[in-house]
């Protein structure tokens, strides 16, 4: 059986799956909880001045069934008094001294940096979280995702944890920025041994059209949220990778934002992360789901043949490059496989209005196709010299595995728009780009 155990900075785990700062690790009760399920890690939910929450402060995006596909917060850190906080923290690291516990933290000024970072330390915890990411509320206090956005301010603050920390400084980002890497820098310059992301996306979920207020409803107005959930993960995906790829960055990484399976952290891993943290999810199914977590994982990295996440770990990094190094002469069509085709014709009309209209509606019986499942209708055929290959009737298709994208030789070599580029400068080229 493949080697679960996690490495970030130092910090070792038995596995990757790390309760990320939030609801569920709000309390020594939770905490317990949490390791008694199987979770690797905790990191507690940040510590500061504790501030007063609002009612209600949760919305929700419901997708065709999917509840809290998208999940909004206007919560704002611990509303706990830091006594209870690190009293706790002490209680949940003399009983687990196996897992990890990491201390989240929000303050304003060095001084205040420096009494937290002590107090921290005092309780135990294996590392130290700076929340710079949280983009309602403590923003408009100076702290949270205000400092995220600022480069300067994230070298500045950081050194002020790290002058008091004996422990790994871990940086938590705010996606909330035009680039991420410009942040992921500062935080290398400023010394910290690793970085989390991704915070909250900005967001206001839906407007009560009655009231015209949208949720959460706090006394008839309402403040833009953090957003959360599965669906944030590609943002997140996107976030880890541009970290992860960019060699002046160089730092371990934590993957958060949308985890609620195994297959998602392994997507984590393999743009990069050297585990993950996981709110949402928990907030929605229960501590419980860690078993499903590590089972999943566990056989995928099995049925790979990989001894332990290392194998995983960063595997698709190189495989994401500049979209100019694509090449532009690789080529792929749809093919309906028509014995699994329940002829909803869904296909058809995503082709025929939305991309490049190369899928006829024909009778199956001249072309040697199975007939429809309803008596005299026609069934879809790709005209595959049309066809470019854009992948829309195949996200569309119902069946899973009905439509596949299958690369086709051509007689031209590989060529990017780079190359093409450099080519035409030089008058090397002879080839011109393929035209639909
Ligand atoms: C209700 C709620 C409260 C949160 N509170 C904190 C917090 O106190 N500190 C922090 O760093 N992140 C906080 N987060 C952000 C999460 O740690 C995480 O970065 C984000 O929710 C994305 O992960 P997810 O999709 O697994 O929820 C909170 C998220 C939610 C949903
Ligand atoms: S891949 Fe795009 S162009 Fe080709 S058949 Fe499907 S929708 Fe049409
Ligand atoms: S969308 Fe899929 S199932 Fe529906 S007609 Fe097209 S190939 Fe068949």
């Amino acid at each position: 059986m493949a080697d679960l155990t996690s490495n970030l900075a130092g910090i070792k785990s038995p596995n990757p799956f790390w309760v990320a700062s939030g609801p569920p690790a709000n309390t020594a009760y939770q905490a317990h909880r949490a390791f008694e399920a199987g979770w690797g890690g905790l990191v507690w939910k940040t510590i500061g001045d504790p501030t007063p929450n609002v009612a209600s402060r949760y919305s929700g995006l419901t997708i065709g069934s999917r509840r809290m596909a998208g999940f909004n917060n206007i919560e704002l850190i611990s509303d706990r008094s830091p006594e209870a906080n690190f009293r706790e923290l002490a209680e949940v690291k003399r009983r687990w001294p196996d897992r990890p516990v990491i201390a989240s933290l929000m303050v304003d000024t060095r001084e205040r940096w420096h009494e937290f970072v002590n107090r921290a330390i005092d309780t135990g915890v294996d590392g130290i979280e700076l929340n710079f990411g949280c983009p309602h509320g403590m923003c408009e206090r100076g702290m949270g995702s205000v400092v995220g956005q600022d480069p300067a301010a994230i070298e500045t603050i950081t050194s002020w944890a790290l002058e008091a920390a004996s422990v790994p400084v871990l940086v938590k980002l705010t996606p909330n920025v035009t680039d991420i890497v410009v942040a992921a820098r500062s935080v290398r310059r400023a010394g910290a041994q690793a970085i989390s992301l991704i915070n909250t996306v900005r967001s206001i979920t839906n407007v009560n059209l009655d009231t015209f207020t949208p949720e959460p409803d706090v006394g008839g107005k309402s403040s833009h949220g953090g957003y959360a959930g599965p669906a944030v993960k590609p943002i997140a995906l996107q976030m880890v990778h541009a970290c992860a790829a960019d060699p002046e960055v160089g730092l371990p990484l934590s993957g958060v934002g949308g985890v609620a399976t195994w297959r998602d952290a392994a997507e984590f891993l393999a743009l990069g992360a050297a585990n993950v943290q996981v709110c949402t999810a928990i907030m929605h199914h229960g501590f419980g789901i860690v078993e499903h977590l590590i089972d999943g994982l566990s056989a995928y990295l099995d049925s790979k043949g990989f001894a332990s996440l290392r194998d995983l770990e960063g595997r698709a990094v190189p495989n994401v490059t500049d979209w100019s190094r694509l090449d532009l002469n690789a080529k792929r069509v749809a093919r309906i496989d028509h014995d699994t085709c329940i002829h909803c014709n869904l296909c058809y009309v995503a082709c025929e209005d939305g991309a490049y209209q190369c899928i006829d509606l024909v009778d199956p019986a001249p072309h040697g196709l199975p007939p429809a499942r309803v008596a005299d209708r026609p069934v879809p055929l790709v005209r595959e010299a049309d066809c470019v290959g854009c992948n829309l009737c195949s996200i569309v298709c119902p069946v899973d595995g009905c439509i596949e994208m299958v690369p086709i030789e051509t007689d031209r070599s590989a060529l990017s728009w780079e190359q093409y580029q450099t080519g035409l400068a030089a008058g090397t080229i002879s080839q011109i780009p393929p035209q639909p």
